[in-house]
């Protein structure tokens, strides 16, 4: 008898040991290179908060800020790889899989935020979600980052002002061409690096938002940023096919469900970001901001925008005019 109670004894451990490990989690390494506080870091954190509350013990979510696991050029290989299954690239690192979401760098393509999540939302919009399917990459949702501003350490005014200068830009064609159209010098770097190259003054200036010129400091390091609203800095927020099909269906409804939140709550940070931050960029005293007459815009938009027809038949023209369509 006794030995029968220690067998059965045996046999239950064996079956609740087997129990708890079919059990485990789902963990889901959301991996990104932005700091925290910022729009996509926000996104990334209200995303773990609902899933790790709602799902709790079926899916464990953890978020990896700063460029910690992977910076944005890696981090799509590390994702088809299985090594993290969620991502938000910036639409300028996608050139890769995709030509079609080159539409986003496209120089003075939407002239606000409205106007950019009405092209995302879009039936065009939504099925650029799915361009690089073929490729194993779902796109979940588009993040808004913000309009990009330039920063330099001369007044940037007009596109003279430029010429001569070095850019850090993003992987993306465009931006190279952007940049070469007011005769600057752009060059590709990741966004890791972005601070040292300006404080060795190895580079001269740089475009992005305001969440990211404030939270990763660049403000502190260049004499002058230009709200010259030139063009858009939004991300995709991504997932490999191979792990989303492997859900099983009711836990991936609730995490489509929880990304929404998630994505509606990081554009909210976004707009109220663009001019909280920009504010607090003024108070500190570190840089000085510059605000172009609808004349010196233009002159910008004069110089830059023949880049388009360069990049039309790579993107398509249909994507570009339905985007030129959302201003209206
Ligand atoms: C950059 O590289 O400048 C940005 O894409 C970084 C980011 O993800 O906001």
């Amino acid at each position: 008898m006794r030995k029968l109670t220690a067998g059965l004894f045996m046999a239950a451990a064996m079956m609740t040991a087997t129990v708890a490990s079919a059990a485990d989690p789902i963990v889901v390494k959301f991996s990104h290179v932005v700091a925290e506080n910022t729009p996509k870091g926000q996104l990334a954190n209200k995303f773990r908060d609902l899933v790790n509350e709602r799902l709790a013990g079926k899916v464990l979510v953890e978020v990896y800020p700063s460029s910690q696991l992977y910076g944005d050029n890696k981090v799509l290989e590390a994702m088809l790889l299985g090594d993290v299954q969620i991502a938000g690239p910036s639409l300028s690192k996608f050139s890769k899989y995709t030509k079609k979401l080159q539409v986003f760098d496209l120089p003075f393509l939407f002239k606000d935020l409205a106007a950019v999540d009405k092209f995302q939302q879009g039936p065009v919009g939504q099925k650029l979600l799915m361009s690089m399917k073929k490729k194993g990459i779902i796109g979940l949702g588009y993040n808004h980052g913000g309009m990009k501003q330039l920063s330099a350490n001369k007044p940037l005014r007009t596109p003279a002002d430029a010429e001569g200068l070095k850019f850090r830009i993003m992987t993306s064609d465009i931006l190279s061409a952007q940049f070469e159209a007011v005769g600057a010098t752009p060059l590709k770097k990741p966004f890791s690096e972005v601070f040292t190259l300006l404080q060795t003054k190895a580079i001269d200036g740089q475009e992005n938002h305001w969440p990211n010129i404030y939270s990763k400091k660049f403000f502190e390091v260049q004499d002058y940023v230009t709200q010259s609203d030139h063009g858009v800095l939004d991300y995709l927020i991504v997932t490999s096919t191979e792990f989303w099909d492997s859900l099983p269906d009711d836990i991936r409804t609730e995490m489509k469900k929880a990304m929404d939140e998630a994505i509606a709550f990081g554009n909210k940070v976004a707009y109220d970001q663009a001019i909280e931050v920009r504010k607090k960029v003024e108070a500190s005293g570190r840089t000085k901001v510059i605000d172009l007459t609808p004349e010196e815009r233009a002159q910008w938009v004069e110089a830059m925008k023949p880049v388009w027809a360069k990049f039309e038949g790579e993107i398509g023209k249909d994507i570009i005019d339905a985007a030129v369509a959302s201003n209206m």
